[in-house]
């Protein structure tokens, strides 16, 4: 096992992708499909999760909010970061609950190193510090090679500050995904999130299916 994987009982799943990859609509999905077969995932996400979290999110991406610089941004999500897992993850996990949550540590990295020009070692650093190095099990990235695509969703949307940077910073991020799920290969799996919806949601449930195996399926069903 990879240092900085979860260990203990529960199982520990993030959702990444760059905005409008539809991360939220496949979470509930597979929410669902956990509850129905009696399990009981918390569901969570970053920045949020808890109402700190929620206050942070609102000072960094409210359109009315001022502009942060990069390094107070990096520490906003950092400080909202070591609450939520301190606070909600850890002990949903000490109690081999299924956590999944939109958007964790590789957020970081994509957004404020590869797109925002903070070094990724420093990053590194401070994510360990406020996780604790908790790793996911496993990280879904949703991936659209396809610009055509995140065009259409956005037409209908009303961007917020960070959905709001330039084209060419976002087309950062989104090579950034691709970059992490080649360094951290054993947790990472990209997900052709161009796709129709049932056939990303079966590419989901197939991760997930295969990380509940190797965590032991059954013990954490008995403890839902
Ligand atoms: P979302 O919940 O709609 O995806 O919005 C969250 C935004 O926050 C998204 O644009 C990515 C950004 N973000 C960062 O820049 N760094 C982070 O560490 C996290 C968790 C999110």
């Amino acid at each position: 096992m990879h240092e900085g994987m979860n260990q203990g009982p529960g199982v520990f799943i993030s959702f990444e992708g760059c905005d409008g990859s539809g991360k939220s609509t496949q979470i509930a999905r597979l929410a669902d499909k956990l509850e129905s077969l009696g399990m009981r995932p918390l569901v969570t996400r970053e920045p949020g999760g808890t109402p700190f979290g929620e206050k942070v999110r609102d000072l960094l991406l409210g359109l009315e909010s001022p502009n942060r610089t990069i390094l107070s941004e990096l520490f906003l999500y950092a400080a909202a970061r070591s609450e939520f897992v301190a606070k909600v993850v850890r002990p949903a996990l000490s109690l081999g609950r299924i956590v999944l949550t939109e958007r964790y540590t590789d957020s970081t990295l994509v957004y404020q190193g590869y797109a925002g020009g903070v070094s990724l070692q420093t990053i590194e650093m401070i994510n360990a510090v406020a996780t604790g190095d908790l790793e996911p099990d496993l990280t879904l990235v949703f991936d659209i090679n396809n610009p055509h695509i995140l065009e259409e969703r956005f037409a209908r949307k009303v961007k917020d500050k960070i959905e709001s940077r330039s084209g060419e910073y976002h087309e950062k991020v989104r090579e950034g995904y691709r970059e992490l799920a080649r360094r951290f290969s054993h947790r990472i799996v990209v997900i052709d999130a161009c796709q129709c919806l049932s056939k990303v949601e079966s590419a989901v449930w197939e991760q997930m299916v295969g990380t509940l195996a190797k965590k032991g399926y059954d013990s954490i069903k008995k403890r839902n």
